[in-house]
């Protein structure tokens, strides 16, 4: 009587190929490579009235609300005092973006302050586009005392957008002191 002879061991690449299922399952999932990081932010001016917006950066502050810190404040008494002559000013001397704002149509502690800076706002938006600037640069934006959280959202919004449109075409033009 003859003993049966062992089945011969499969080898270990005959292994994988019997089970491709299970070496589907243990493969590493591929990671995307991380986008790179962005070294540049923008240099944002933030034209503020005194008794609105201004006020409503500072209660984002107290109430320690997040956002970006890109920019820098004018203070000013009213919307209605930032002349397009300031705005030009500020992408002269390197602004990325500006940012104008005031109290809310009603609000404007000397009654229609804000409505004159509608007018002028349009001015220098007219002049922003003759200098080849993009519209995205300019912006006006009514945020009361109370709306600290809308200060915050305004900055990041804005901040991100300015960024995507990358350094100012002035950038090359600009002084210092
Ligand atoms: S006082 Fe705020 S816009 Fe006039």
């Amino acid at each position: 009587m003859t003993t049966p002879k062992p089945s011969p061991k499969p080898s270990p690449k005959r292994q994988r190929e019997a089970r491709p299922s299970a070496t589907k399952k243990h493969k590493r999932p591929q990671r995307k490579a991380p986008n790179p990081p962005s070294s540049w932010n923008p240099s944002i001016v933030v034209f503020a009235c005194n008794w609105c917006s201004y006020a409503g950066a500072d209660t984002a502050g107290v109430s320690r609300i997040q956002h970006q810190p890109h920019f820098r404040m004018i203070r000013v008494m009213c919307s209605g005092r930032i002349q397009p002559g300031f705005v030009l000013r500020a992408f002269e001397k390197g602004a990325d973006g500006v940012l104008v704002s005031g109290c809310h149509f009603g609000d404007c502690h000397y009654i229609f302050g804000n409505e004159r800076a509608v007018e002028q706002f349009e001015k220098t938006m007219n002049v922003v586009k003759l200098l080849g600037l993009e519209e995205g640069r300019l912006r006006l934006e009514w945020i009361s005392a109370a709306e600290g959280a809308r200060f915050a959202q305004v900055i990041n919004e804005f901040t991100d957008q300015v960024r995507e449109l990358g350094p100012s075409p002035l950038a090359d033009k600009r002084q210092t002191g």
